[in-house]
């Protein structure tokens, strides 16, 4: 009989050099790179290239792969994308997979199409689900902090889904140190433990180092740094004007102020801190947000297997010396504070 696998077989050494990082104090291994598949999987975007990024990551170890309920344009296209892709490829590796979604931005009209209550979160799960054409995802979140949904009902919500089997794991996304810390006592007490957050961090944006990853360490949390390249600009792309098929050219996501003139010094600098380290930017910028130990995991974007297979080999070389950090700091940060100014809220997916 004709198997759906036809065609494709994954790369039967990919476990081989393959390493995996503990999430928190959870049973639960997580790659030390993570693909995300916020931008370039939507349905404005090329379907083929989409699977050979994802065919690619697996190959090379990446187990995990993230999402949301409003990934796209349109919303919800990057996850019907993805569960076509399982669906043609992964039927035999559904076990393999470290498969995230989350529910906090606005996906369908109406007072129940966003935040945090439990509505909103138990819908939204069972459309993704359907979306992407699984019974269960490893890990599901709140994507942000509802200042007007009681706490113990967004966290209801995802102690009910662990319950019913829809999800795994749960986790919280972008949520304050004293946020993240009732929230965890809350889903401790109902016996859903929060095993991991993901905030933005990266070179140029330092907001977790104030509280949050000294909270999740001692709370036994994971943690998942998205956006750790700033989006494309902690690459060496921006430093002779803007490429045509860059975010920054395509998607509002990419502010205009991001390429400030000041910005883009910053960046020459680290530029040439990476090359003396025999790196490109990227692979720097990853690698950096990999030293702290609270780090599970680097959560990447990529556009195309070129840039994923360059980011990828950020793992080659994850030491830094104190010269090569203070260097660093004096470019990346203003006399060391952080220049990018982001709260824990700052990135809306919209
Ligand atoms: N929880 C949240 O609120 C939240 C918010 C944002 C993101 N996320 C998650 O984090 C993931 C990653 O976010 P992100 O895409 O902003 O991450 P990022 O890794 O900071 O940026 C990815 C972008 O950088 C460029 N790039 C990637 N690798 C490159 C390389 N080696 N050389 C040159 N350019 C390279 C590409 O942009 P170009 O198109 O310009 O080449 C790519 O799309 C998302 O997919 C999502 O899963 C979560």
């Amino acid at each position: 009989m004709a198997s759906l696998q036809e065609g494709w077989l994954p790369d039967a050494a990919r476990y081989e050099t393959a390493s995996y990082n503990r999430c928190g104090r959870s049973g639960l291994k997580l790659p030390p790179i993570t693909l995300g598949l916020w931008q370039n999987f939507g349905g404005i975007d090329p379907f083929e290239n989409q699977r050979a990024m994802v065919r690619r990551a697996f190959d090379c170890g990446v187990t995990h792969f993230d999402l949301a309920n409003n990934y796209g344009p349109p919303a919800g296209s990057s996850e019907e994308n993805f569960g076509v892709i399982l669906q043609k490829d992964f039927r035999a590796h559904r076990d393999e997979l470290v498969i995230s979604t989350k529910a906090g931005y606005r996906m369908w009209p109406g007072p129940y199409g966003e935040w945090g209550s439990r509505k909103y979160l138990i819908s939204s799960l069972d459309q993704s689900l359907k979306r992407m054409g699984i019974d269960y995802v490893d890990i599901f979140y709140s994507h942000r902090v509802d200042p007007e949904t009681p706490l113990a009902e967004t966290m209801g919500a995802l102690d009910q889904v662990v319950r019913q089997g829809k999800a795994l794991y749960v986790g919280l996304s972008s949520y304050s140190p004293e946020m993240t810390r009732k929230a965890q006592a809350i889903l401790k007490d109902l016996g859903t433990p929060c095993i991991i957050h993901q905030p933005s961090y990266s070179m140029l944006n330092r907001w977790v180092e104030d509280g949050l990853l000294e909270t999740l360490g001692e709370l036994g949390m994971g943690c998942i740094a998205f956006s750790p390249l700033a989006q494309g600009l902690l690459t060496s792309k921006y430093l002779n004007g803007v490429p045509d098929q860059a975010r920054a050219a395509r998607a509002p996501s990419f502010r205009p102020e991001m390429l400030s003139d000041e910005n883009l010094a910053r960046v020459k600098k680290l530029n040439d801190i990476a090359q003396q380290r025999g790196q490109s930017l990227a692979q720097m910028a990853i690698a950096w947000v990999l030293r702290r130990p609270e780090i599970t995991s680097a959560l990447i974007g990529a556009r195309t297997v070129e840039q994923l297979d360059d980011s990828l080999d950020a793992l080659k070389n994850l030491s830094f010396s104190l010269d090569e950090l203070t260097e660093i700091d004096k470019y990346a940060t203003d006399g060391g504070l952080n220049i990018w100014r982001q709260s824990s809220n700052a990135d809306a997916e919209v």
